[in-house]
């Protein structure tokens, strides 16, 4: 012991033990969580500078702790109230979240229970459940009941996990055929793709070949067609987007998939935000084609309802996936010499939440119907909102929408009256609408995932576009 460290006698076992301070604390934070839960007044919010949580918040940490009660206190006043509350009925940018009480309150129970989700061996029963979960959204895509993945953290993670699994068994084949390697590999997707699949392209040092989608932002088989016969065997993969960022655009998934009985690729659809959209009768004939992917992710985290972050990845043959992820170490050999199925042999991880749990309970406790009408009411809305937008004067529709993104333009506003209407907003605790753009052109976009998004909330913003 050095003469600088404190007297006191060190008691090592008192963050963990039952004790009545835990205890209190326990309840405090849960009271909290039960509070915020159960509020339906909870504000926008806004983001604050950080000169001004310095001033406000100051300095949590120090050698002694400040206590529960501070710590929990300077959070609900300072901190949460400096976070965007990203499932408010009217938080419409990018693509918003709406977990269902069932799912929130859920995630309360996979982080008090320690839940390891990596392996079978420590996890089996939550594993068990979240198998349920991804072999009941295989069977909604139309794949085969041998396909099975992993929850991953976000749909940029499932694309990467997606794409390298991909590469793998491209090498394998071609290792197996005896032809020799190209010497760049090639990924094609839409020109609208999501940036995540440039981001994975980047990582693996594979070149991303876009193909420009129609004036409707759909990619077709014939477009498709072209590049795979510019570049022939060095195309690993064609990425198929269901549901577009920007437009909530679905590719035209058959003719692209109608390729396979010509070409030698791997189908991976991106539906990180739309294919959640199949469950709805509205929407489902959008989506033939997807039956013949080779893998497909969904965010539960955008459009299934579920907390922050969870991405379902889903392959036609797992083993693909295990191929080429499984790690290998030996104090892992308990884990990979087995023929259990471990979630951290099917991507780019290994210690994982097993966050797939809380669409589970949400589902088993509701059932599929609740989350069909849930999504249905959100893609009627966006069309009755594109009706609306169509049909008052001074404004244009950009695209006619597809499922829940609508995207429209304020006849005459330059990119600077975009910037301060949002702001202006934000700023009332109206509403969250970010500027976006198209060709150029400044627009913006009402992002519909939330059930408790009204009609007249909608009109309501756009009366304030003067
Ligand atoms: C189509 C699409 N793919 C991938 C992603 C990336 O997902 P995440 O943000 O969960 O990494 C998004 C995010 O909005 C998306 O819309």
């Amino acid at each position: 012991m050095t003469t600088s460290e404190p007297s006191r006698s060190p008691r090592p076992t008192r963050m963990h033990e039952v004790s009545a301070e835990t205890t209190d604390l326990v309840d405090l934070v849960l009271d909290y969580s039960r509070r915020r839960l159960l509020a339906d007044d909870t504000p926008l919010d806004r983001p604050i500078s950080e000169f001004e949580l310095d001033r406000r918040a100051g300095r949590s940490i120090d050698e002694h702790g400040i206590g529960a009660e501070q710590a929990l206190s300077r959070f609900e006043h300072v901190l949460a109230p400096a976070c965007i509350t990203t499932d408010h009925a009217q938080y419409l940018s990018f693509i918003p979240t709406a977990p269902t009480k069932a799912a929130i309150a859920f995630d309360l129970v996979v982080s008090a229970s320690a839940l390891y989700g990596g392996s079978w061996l420590e996890g089996a029963g939550a594993v068990y459940a979240e198998n349920e979960v991804l072999a009941w959204l295989a069977r909604e895509f139309g794949l085969p009941a041998t396909a099975g993945g992993v929850f991953v953290q976000g749909g940029t993670l499932g694309n990467l996990s997606a794409l390298v699994a991909a590469r793998e068994h491209a090498r394998l084949a071609m290792t197996l055929a005896g032809a020799p390697m190209p010497d760049r590999w090639r990924v094609v997707c839409s020109g609208e793709a999501h940036s995540s699949i440039a981001s994975a392209a980047r990582v693996m040092d594979v070149e991303v070949v876009p193909v420009a989608p129609g004036d409707d932002g759909m990619l077709r088989g014939d477009a498709v067609r072209a590049a795979l016969d510019e570049h022939g065997a060095s195309v690993f993969a064609v990425v198929a987007t269901a549901g577009s960022t920007n437009f909530g655009i679905v590719d035209d998934l058959a003719s692209i998939a109608a390729l396979k009985d010509e070409y030698d690729f791997w189908l991976h659809v991106d539906g990180a935000y739309g294919l959640a959209a199949m469950l709805s009768p509205l929407a489902r004939d959008r989506f033939t084609g997807v039956e013949r992917a080779d893998s497909v992710i969904v965010d539960p985290h955008k459009w299934l309802f579920a907390p922050f972050d969870a991405c379902a990845l889903i392959y036609r043959d797992p083993e693909a996936g295990r191929r080429a992820h499984t790690q290998h170490a030996e104090y892992l050999d308990t884990l990979t010499e087995t023929s259990e199925w471990s979630p951290s042999d099917y991507a780019a991880h290994l210690t994982r939440r097993a966050r797939g749990l809380p669409l589970w309970f949400s589902l088993a406790t509701h059932g599929a119907a609740a989350y069909r009408d849930a999504i249905t009411a959100s893609i009627r809305l966006a069309h009755e909102i594109a009706a609306e937008i169509d049909r008052r004067g001074g404004f244009r529709l950009v695209r006619d929408p597809q499922l829940s993104v609508v995207v429209f333009e304020r006849e005459g506003w330059t990119k600077a009256d975009y910037d301060a209407w949002s702001a202006r907003l934000l700023e009332a605790q109206h509403a969250f609408v970010t500027p976006s753009s198209h060709a150029g052109r400044p627009n913006t976009r009402f992002a519909i995932v939330n059930p408790l998004t009204t009609f007249e909330q909608l009109a309501a913003i756009l009366d304030t576009m003067r």
